[in-house]
């Protein structure tokens, strides 16, 4: 490729974080430009997948310890914005008792994001609702860990 072309294509990338900028937040745009927790996980003590009224699904993976939150990754065929409320849903969680993570509604996550545009609010709602069912996964398969293989994928 010539340099010509990268430089073209630095270009229209810098002029879309230029636009993006004028929409959301600084919070939005750097968990746009780096989703650190998308990613599926293996054997995770807790796992679910919900699907919004929008059809975008979503499905988040949990590691436990004693209960507590270690790790988090989420995978979604959703928009940008919902890769960022999933990002924002997975760094919330991280380190908290099941207890405090379900109080990660999507108002917690909207707030943490400095917002969303109105018509991607309901993003914040399917990554909330997508830990809540993960948190209950984990739950009713803590002491049967036998129901994990026989899980839905
Ligand atoms: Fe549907 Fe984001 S657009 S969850």
């Amino acid at each position: 490729m010539s340099v010509e072309f990268d430089k073209a294509i630095e270009e229209i990338q810098a002029s879309i974080i230029r636009d993006a900028r004028k929409i959301y937040s600084e919070k939005v745009i750097e968990r746009w430009l780096n989703p650190k927790y998308f990613g599926e996980m293996e054997n995770p003590h807790g796992r679910a997948t919900i699907t919004g009224p929008c059809g975008d699904t979503m499905t988040i993976f949990l590691e436990m310890i004693d209960d507590k939150i270690i790790d988090a990754r989420f995978v979604t065929d959703g928009c940008m914005t919902t890769i960022v409320a999933g990002t924002m849903a997975c760094e919330l969680a991280i380190g908290r008792t099941i207890k405090d993570a379900y109080k990660i509604s999507d108002e917690v996550i909207l707030e943490s994001l400095d917002g969303l545009p109105d018509e991607s609010v309901h993003c914040a709602l399917l990554a909330s609702n997508t830990l809540k069912e993960t948190l209950a996964d984990y739950l009713s398969s803590k002491n049967e860990p036998w129901r994990r293989l026989y899980r839905k994928k």
